[in-house]
This record gives structure tokens, sequence and C-alpha cells, in this order.
């Protein structure tokens, strides 16, 4: 069955990322992602798999294709599944792994908010099975960072489509006001779901 694209889990206006970011961003470039990877999954089953070729072929552009759709659908559902909340995180159970993870709550959005200024798409907050232990990790690009077997619980967007009509270039502006949207409760849904079947 092919990728249907979700609707936005959130109605509310968001505290200073406008109605207009969030309509392109989700309307437009998220469902661009959803409709590229149902064409380059169709594309591949298509394809002449004899011509592969690792310097340059058709096949090796549809792979390339493939999980840069795929984790652009992937990580921009967990980025709207994180929005609409009003960035308060207590009552968590995240917050207590977050405070032992990074020794307080303000340590942790320093380090979260360095990953969004050091990546150039994506800082992701993931569970890592191989140490049961929370990341921070930085994506490049949609097809470039990503830790095998993680489970991204966070994803900031830090591409400037994501902030560029709202604040310009003033990424860390954007970052503190993500912070204010952010849903902790699903946040920790995710987590908790995760950490107990590991
Ligand atoms: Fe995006």
């Amino acid at each position: 069955m092919a990728h249907q694209v979700q609707p936005l889990p959130f109605s509310k206006d968001l505290d200073g990322i406008s109605k207009k970011t969030v309509e392109i961003h989700h309307d437009k470039l998220y469902a661009g992602y959803v409709a590229k990877r149902n064409e380059v999954e169709a594309a591949i089953v298509q394809a002449d798999a004899s011509k592969a070729n690792q310097i340059y072929s058709a096949y090796r552009g549809l792979k390339e294709g493939e999980t840069f759709a795929a984790n652009g659908m992937i990580l921009h559902e967990v980025h709207f599944s994180n929005l609409g909340g009003n960035g308060d995180p207590a009552g968590t159970k995240i917050l207590d792994t977050i405070t032992t993870t990074w020794g307080s709550w303000d340590a942790f959005v320093v380090a979260l908010t360095a990953t969004g200024m050091a990546a150039r798409g994506w800082a992701i907050l993931a569970y890592d099975p191989s140490d049961a232990k929370l990341h921070l990790y930085a994506a490049d690009s949609q097809n470039q960072g990503g830790v095998w077997g993680c489970t991204p619980l966070l994803a900031l967007d830090v591409y400037e489509h994501a902030y560029f009509i709202d604040v310009g270039s003033d990424r860390p502006t954007y970052i503190k006001n993500f912070l204010k949207n952010i849903d902790w409760q699903a946040v920790d849904k995710r987590y908790q779901a995760v950490a107990a079947s590991s």
C-alpha cells in the first residue's frame, strides 16, 4: 500500500512558528516526501537492475532517492507530532531520563540547541537500544547521520524552510520557539513504548 500523508496532529496556532510556515512545511514539503517515496519505490520495481553501477547509474540514483525520501517522510512525521504542546516536560518519565543523562534540564536544552546549531538538517533526540540510552544526533541530510536501530523521539528540523519566513536566518530564536511548542507528553509516549520493548 502506498504511503499516506498523515494529517497535522495539532490544530492550534503555534507560538512563534506561523501558520504559513506550518502549512507550507506540512502540506507541500512533507507531502512531497510522501509522494516521492511512493514514486521512487514504484520506479525501483520497474528499473533495469542489470545496469546498476556505483559510479553512475539510474539504479544508483533511485537507491539514493529512496532513503532520502523515506527519511524525509519519517523525520517530518516525528517533527510535526512533537509540536502543539506547551513545552513543559513536567511529570514525564523522559524528563527523569533526560535529567540523569545530561545532568539537568538546562544542560539538555543547551545540548539540544547546540546540536541544532551544528546540524545542517536535523537535531534528533533518539533512543539507542545498543546502549539503552538517549542521544542527541545531528544529521546534515535526510539520509545521513542516522544511527541504525535508534528510534527518533524528538526531531528538530533546522532546514531554513522551517523558520526563514518567521525569523529570517535567526536559527537560535527558531530553536527557542520550537522548544516552547513541544508536546512532551507525545515525546514521552514514544519514549516509554520504545524503552519498554527494548
Ligand atoms: Fe522540513
